[in-house]
Parts: structure tokens; sequence; C-alpha cells
């Protein structure tokens, strides 16, 4: 097996990513699995996806990543921040904490997803009577925008992302 997507999603956004990684990837030596199915199911190399867990990946992601031994390790992520790569960079930092040192890591993608409504509906509660409600109204604002993602040129972003790391991951050199 040359690529394996492996990826934890609890709303769908993460999921919609990763179907797009999966499609991508050349040749059909390749599956995809969510973390709940994955059974171990090896490959030369791992597409691993997140969903953003207060700014970092879910514990069933850090298990899996832990267990990883001489694979080309890419990281795909979905969070609710949209437009802060310094923000996503920190992230992908978290992330690849977990990748051992045996493997070889590729890089990261990452893009915004939408949130669950009852976000939207805390930061309207925060808003009476705050002292900085300008920055209240910029999370209602980056809410509103996430609702639309990962939209189109997302997954077009990440399907380069795939085909890009699958090229790295070909040749043998030191990243
Ligand atoms: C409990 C919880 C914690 C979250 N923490 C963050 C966070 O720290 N930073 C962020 O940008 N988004 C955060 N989000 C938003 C999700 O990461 C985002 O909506 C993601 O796209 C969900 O992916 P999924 O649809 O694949 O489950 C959080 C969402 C939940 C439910």
């Amino acid at each position: 097996m040359d690529a394996m997507v492996v990826y934890s999603s609890v709303t769908g956004n993460t999921r919609k990513v990763a179907n797009e990684i999966f499609a991508a990837i050349p040749g059909d030596r390749k599956d995809i699995q969510s973390i709940e199915e994955y059974n171990g199911k090896d490959a030369d190399t791992f597409f691993v996806g997140f969903w953003t867990d207060r700014g970092t990946c879910s514990a069933d992601i850090i298990d899996l990543l832990s267990c990883l031994q001489g694979k080309n390790v890419a990281l795909f992520g979905t969070c609710g921040m949209g437009r802060n790569q310094k923000y996503y960079d920190e992230i992908r930092d978290k992330v690849k904490v977990f990748i051992p040192d045996d493997c070889r890591y590729l890089g990261t993608y990452m893009c915004q997803g939408k949130m669950p409504i009852q976000v939207r509906r805390k930061y309207e509660q925060w808003l009476p009577g705050n002292p900085h409600p300008e920055q209240v109204k910029r999370m209602i604002q980056n809410f509103d925008e996430a609702l639309l993602h990962p939209d189109r040129e997302d997954l077009k972003k990440a399907a380069a992302f795939a085909v890009n790391m699958m090229e790295l991951a070909k040749q043998n050199i030191e990243i």
C-alpha cells in the first residue's frame, strides 16, 4: 500500500478534506478510514487528519501518530479560526511533536471549518456589557465566515497538497 488516509472528524469538515486528499493521491494502492474504522492497515505514507480541539488534535489522533514507525507522515487539519497562518502553524507544531523520530514528516495542510451554532450563541451571550465588544464581534464574524468552509478553494488546495506530499514521499531525501 502506498498511502493510507486516516482522519478524525466529528461534524464532517475534516472528512470532506480527507475524501479530497484520498481522491487526489495518484494510483490505486491507497485506502481511507476514519480513526474509528482504522484497523492497523499499513502503508508507506500516512495522511493523518484531525479537527482542532482546544489548540491541538484529539487524543485518538495522538495515539495513532505515536504508533507509527518508519513512515512518511503528512498532516492535515481543520479548525474554526480562518485566515491566520500563524495560528495554523502553532497548531501544526503542537500536533507534529507526536510523530515519532523514526518517521519522516512531509508537511501540513490546514483550513477553516464550520463550527456548531452553539458556539455563536455563546459568543452572543458574551456581548452585553463586555469591555471588549469589538473582539467578540470579530469572533462572531469569524464564526459566520467559517460556515462556508471547507469550500471549493480549500478542497482544491487539499488536493494539490496530496499530490505534492506523494511527490515528496517518492524522493529519498532528508527534509
Ligand atoms: C470542543 C471543541 C474545541 C474546539 N477547539 C478549537 C480550537 O482550539 N481552535 C479552533 O480554531 N477551532 C476549534 N474548534 C472548531 C473545530 O476544530 C472545527 O469546527 C473543525 O473544523 C471541526 O472538524 P470536524 O467537522 O471534522 O469535526 C473546536 C470545536 C470543538 C467542538
